[in-house]
């Protein structure tokens, strides 16, 4: 039902911890599971890369697997290009998820999002096509299940 890669990451999910003095931390959760979402970026302040990303989750394996990926996907990128890195290009990473796991993977969109945002916040800048982070991403969830 996983992928070899969702697995990989969940077994061996990169970048968990923390980042001291983070440029950006974000957290998001989905009340409807309950899982929870921390990430934390080091942003380089001239040249806006991302130069170290590490995540928190408590939550589902797949959560923990799409958390690891959007670090590594992340990672290297300027803030804009992160904006890129879309629940979808995770799951595309991963080579899938299973549709009642879509969800898990937004929570990862969301909690780069979050992150962006409070290092846009801090910085009185704007990031093209960021908008402010819902606390709980299952009140924009996409209609995937039920
Ligand atoms: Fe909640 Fe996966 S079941 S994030």
């Amino acid at each position: 039902m996983y992928s070899e890669k969702v697995m990989d990451h969940f077994n061996n999910p990169r970048n968990v911890g923390e980042i001291e003095n983070a440029s950006g931390v974000g957290t998001v959760g989905n009340a409807k599971c309950g899982d929870i979402m921390r990430m934390y970026l080091d942003i380089d302040p001239e040249t806006k890369v991302i130069r170290d990303c590490k995540f928190k989750t408590f939550g589902c394996g797949a959560a923990v697997a799409t958390s690891s990926m959007a670090t590594e996907l992340v990672k290297g990128k300027t803030v804009e290009e992160a904006m890129k890195v879309t629940n979808k290009a995770v799951m595309e990473a991963l080579d899938g998820l299973p549709p009642v796991k879509v969800h898990c993977s937004l929570l990862a969109e969301e909690a780069i999002h979050a992150a962006l945002w409070d290092y846009a916040t801090k910085n009185h800048i704007q990031i093209e096509g960021l908008k402010e982070p819902k606390k709980d991403i299952h009140d924009g969830e996409e209609e995937t299940e039920e």
